[in-house]
């Protein structure tokens, strides 16, 4: 299999990476104050305990561990894992992602616990296993080198890919053409707004991290497995919810993440892995 971690042509990198750079700034920028509203409804608050739920299992024990959150926009992690005593890193594109970000932890008290920086996650402005703990939740394989660059060896790295079969599953309706070309390729490109992403199935992934000095310890399937239980929109993005319904639809999303017969379904995969 072609190794998509290898750098392309070197110019042509550069010039569409300065371009996607920019519109991606722009668009989370524009963002920033709605990003955190989505978590508040039923579906949010659903996908928000499932991420975090797979996390705690991974975390450090030393709470003196250093841990980067990279492209952690307005802290949704970055918040919680300060309350449990640890000192995060918090990076992102978007100055104002970080801005909410600050102000959440400003009012929490746990600003002091934080350090953040405005940088891209493609160009790191840390040494060479700098953290204990890395994690990347914006489904951006190419950045993969650069997250396991700072990694110190024996620690730990949890990235969000993005899930092939469940992309193209969702590309089908709009354009059947390119929902096949994209499962015909491996790994595949698909198109979000103006933007290429790459997508690989749980194989491809194993196999591109095993690569570049990662032991594998488990991908799940996370985010879009909602669409298939059904469940009335009106139920979604209510504000309010049944506490017992919020149970079984988390431990059913928590099982099917696991599950290797449903993994195709999600839109993200989140890789957990050692640097060895
Ligand atoms: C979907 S949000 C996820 C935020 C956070 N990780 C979470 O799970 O809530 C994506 C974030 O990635 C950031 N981002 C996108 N491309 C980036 C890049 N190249 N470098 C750093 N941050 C980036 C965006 O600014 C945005 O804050």
């Amino acid at each position: 299999m072609q190794n998509p971690l290898k750098p392309r042509r070197k110019e042509k990198m550069l010039e569409d990476k300065s371009k996607k750079t920019k519109g991606t700034r722009e668009k989370w920028d524009e963002h920033a104050n709605r990003y955190d509203e989505w978590y508040k409804t039923f579906k949010g608050a659903v996908e928000h305990h499932v991420d975090w739920t797979l996390l705690k299992g991974y975390l450090p024990k030393n709470r003196h561990a250093k841990i980067l959150d990279a492209a952690g926009g307005t802290g949704r992690i970055t918040l919680p894992l300060t309350k449990m005593g640890y000192s995060v890193t918090l990076c992102d594109i978007s100055p104002a992602m970080l801005n909410v970000a600050r102000q959440k932890l400003l009012k929490e008290g746990v600003l002091n616990k934080v350090q953040i920086s405005e940088c891209d996650v493609h160009k790191l402005r840390f040494a060479d296993e700098t953290f204990d703990f890395v994690l990347c939740w914006d489904g951006m394989i190419e950045a993969a080198k650069e997250l396991i660059r700072v990694t110190k060896k024996g620690g730990k790295i949890s990235i969000f890919l993005m899930n092939k079969c469940g992309n193209a599953i969702d590309k089908f309706p709009e354009d059947p053409d390119s929902a096949l070309a994209m499962l015909k390729s491996e790994p595949s490109y698909f198109y979000d707004e103006e933007h290429k992403y790459m997508a690989v199935t749980p194989e491809e992934a194993r196999e591109l991290f095993e690569k570049e000095g990662i032991k594998v310890i488990e991908i799940y399937a996370v985010c879009g497995i909602f669409e298939h239980l059904s469940i009335p929109e009106k139920v979604l993005e209510s504000r309010k919810w049944n506490k017992k319904f919020f149970r079984q639809t988390t431990e059913m999303l928590l099982r099917l993440s696991k599950e290797p017969s449903a993994k195709g379904l999600s839109r993200h995969l989140v890789l957990y892995g050692e640097r060895i």
